[in-house]
């Protein structure tokens, strides 16, 4: 799959839709985060009455088609990022992204109490034969990513290995070190397996390289498009992160 430059907007649940990600110049867009049955939606509507950003949709799979209808002629690569409870969640979503040309990220990371209660989001890294399990249904329609949390005590080597022997396509390392910063190192390891997003902390050409160094493919951002609407095109004056990649 080719990507027109390095970078990757992140997925931030409840403010990723497709008006708001389109304004940045990432070569690779990912919407959502998205719930994709009704068990994971009723955990998005418990943590949203707690205040926390979701995307409510009455019918959770017409909710993220809607999302993708709108993104039909982008020449850019496009995902959504996707939590559920359940594998038909999950299936039905990758229907969705094989339909519209979108790569599928499983949420393997969240770590809303909501959330991990059903057992999504990080959750799965605990769990991860049934997230392999997932991962084997999936990629039989779709290109999936699987976005996984650093930090927390795993074995990433083993785990990596196995998402990309059952089919997973990328890995989206949030190497997030506790306390702050990003885990080169675990970058490094992932990368040596296979295909990788290296995120956590990118806020200028020189983090943003590091993890180019590191191995990583891609590099992505949340926080910072926050704060700074112009951070992607900052990041393509540099020729490295500007380049387009095939990506095997
Ligand atoms: C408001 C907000 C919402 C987020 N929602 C999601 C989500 O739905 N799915 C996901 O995989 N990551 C989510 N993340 C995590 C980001 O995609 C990213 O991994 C994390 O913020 C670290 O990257 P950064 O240092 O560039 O912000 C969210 C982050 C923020 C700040």
């Amino acid at each position: 799959m080719r990507f027109p430059n390095r970078l990757v907007l992140s997925a931030m649940a409840g403010i990723n839709d497709w008006n708001f990600a389109k304004k940045y110049e990432a070569g690779f867009i990912i919407l959502g985060g998205f719930n994709a049955d009704r068990e994971s939606m009723e955990a998005g509507i418990r943590a949203a009455k707690r205040g926390r950003k979701e995307f409510i949709f009455h019918d959770p799979v017409s909710g993220i088609e809607n999302q993708l209808r709108m993104v039909e002629s982008e020449r850019r690569v496009v995902g959504i990022n996707v939590r559920a409870a359940t594998s038909e969640g999950y299936v039905n979503a990758s229907r969705l992204a094989s339909e519209y040309g979108a790569i599928l990220e499983i949420n393997a990371h969240c770590r809303q109490p909501e959330f991990l209660e059903i057992g999504c989001g990080q959750a799965l890294l605990f769990n991860h034969k049934k997230l392999v399990q997932i991962v084997e249904l999936t990629s039989k329609h779709a290109d999936v990513a699987v976005k996984i949390r650093g930090g927390l005590g795993l074995d990433y080597g083993m785990i990596a290995e196995e998402l990309f022997s059952s089919g997973a396509f990328l890995i989206h390392v949030d190497a997030m070190i506790p306390g702050g910063g990003a885990d080169l190192e675990l970058v490094r390891r992932i990368s040596e397996i296979g295909n990788v997003i290296g995120n956590n902390s990118v806020r200028d050409v020189r983090s943003a390289r590091k993890m180019i160094e590191a191995g990583a493919k891609l590099v992505s951002i949340a926080r910072k498009a926050l704060s700074d609407k112009d951070i992607f095109k900052k990041l393509l004056v540099d020729e490295v992160l500007a380049s387009g990649i095939e990506v095997v």
